[in-house]
């Protein structure tokens, strides 16, 4: 009995005590932006003249057509409320978010598809939960260190610990 128990929290309860599940500041709809409202991945996210990646859109991209609601829609609301008309960048959470010891560029990655490491999230509606684990406080999503090295390994760049350790 007392095996079985332990097994039990060991599988179950123990994962769900570790994470702590956290939620976009507001849905953000991918869709939403690509197939109706006819944007590219390219207007949102590119990278800069010298190489570095942009990473997320800034505020100020967002209002050139948020200024004030276009819809009816509560996240748009609630965007336009408490981020645009107090000009406050959005706390966007990063599923695919490394440790800090880990150095990560786009561009060395330019010729993969956004999907081999992230989360689809360009066709979702709704944006994923986020789940932060509560002792590293990393993300349960992000890539794990030998999904990092399995594609190096098979595209011949080299895998020393100082590659992606800084
Ligand atoms: C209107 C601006 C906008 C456009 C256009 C856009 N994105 Fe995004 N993207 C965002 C925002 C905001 C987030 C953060 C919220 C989220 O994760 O959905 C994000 C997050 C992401 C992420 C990171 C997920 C992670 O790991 O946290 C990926 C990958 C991504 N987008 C891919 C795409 C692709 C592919 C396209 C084109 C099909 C695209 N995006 C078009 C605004 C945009
Ligand atoms: C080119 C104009 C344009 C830009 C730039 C733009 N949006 Fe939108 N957005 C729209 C339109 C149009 C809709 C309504 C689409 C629909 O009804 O399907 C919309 C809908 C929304 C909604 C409600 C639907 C949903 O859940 O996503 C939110 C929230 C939103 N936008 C946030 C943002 C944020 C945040 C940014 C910057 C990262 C942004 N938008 C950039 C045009 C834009
Ligand atoms: C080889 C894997 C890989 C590919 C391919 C990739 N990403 Fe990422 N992306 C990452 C990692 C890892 C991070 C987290 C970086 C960090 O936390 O320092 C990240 C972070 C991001 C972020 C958060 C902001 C930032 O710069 O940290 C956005 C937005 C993003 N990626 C969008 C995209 C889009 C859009 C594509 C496709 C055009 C793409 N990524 C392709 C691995 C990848
Ligand atoms: C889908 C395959 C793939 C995945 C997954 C991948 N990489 Fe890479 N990575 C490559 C390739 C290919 C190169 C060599 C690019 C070049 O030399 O132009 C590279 C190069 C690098 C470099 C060297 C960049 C430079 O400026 O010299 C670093 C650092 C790196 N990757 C870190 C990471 C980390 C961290 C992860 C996991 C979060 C990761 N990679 C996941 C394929 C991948
Ligand atoms: C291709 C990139 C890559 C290489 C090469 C690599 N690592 Fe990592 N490492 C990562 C990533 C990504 C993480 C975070 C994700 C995880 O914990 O799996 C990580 C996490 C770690 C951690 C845990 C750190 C923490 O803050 O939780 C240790 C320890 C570590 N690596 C040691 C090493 C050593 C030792 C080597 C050389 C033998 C090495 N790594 C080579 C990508 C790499």
């Amino acid at each position: 009995m007392g095996l079985i128990l332990s097994l039990g929290v060991g599988w179950f309860v123990f994962p769900q005590v570790l994470y702590s599940e956290k939620q976009q500041p507001f849905n953000f709809s991918h869709p939403a932006h690509v197939e109706n409202a006819g944007m590219s991945c390219e207007d949102c996210h590119f990278f800069r003249d010298d190489g570095s990646y942009a990473g997320y859109p800034t505020l100020e991209k967002c209002a050139e057509c948020h200024a004030a609601p276009q819809t009816d829609n509560p996240d748009e609301a609630k965007f336009v409320a408490e981020y645009v008309e107090k000009g406050k960048e959005v706390p966007w959470l990063t599923y695919q978010y490394q440790p800090d010891n880990v150095f990560f560029s786009h561009i060395a990655h330019n010729a993969f598809d956004c999907t081999d490491c992230h989360p689809d999230v360009a066709k979702m509606d709704k944006t994923p939960t986020y789940y932060q684990n509560r002792l590293s406080g990393y993300s349960k999503q992000t890539m794990k260190m030998w999904q990092c090295e399995r594609c190096h390994a098979e595209n011949g760049v080299s895998n020393a610990c100082f590659v992606c350790h800084k």
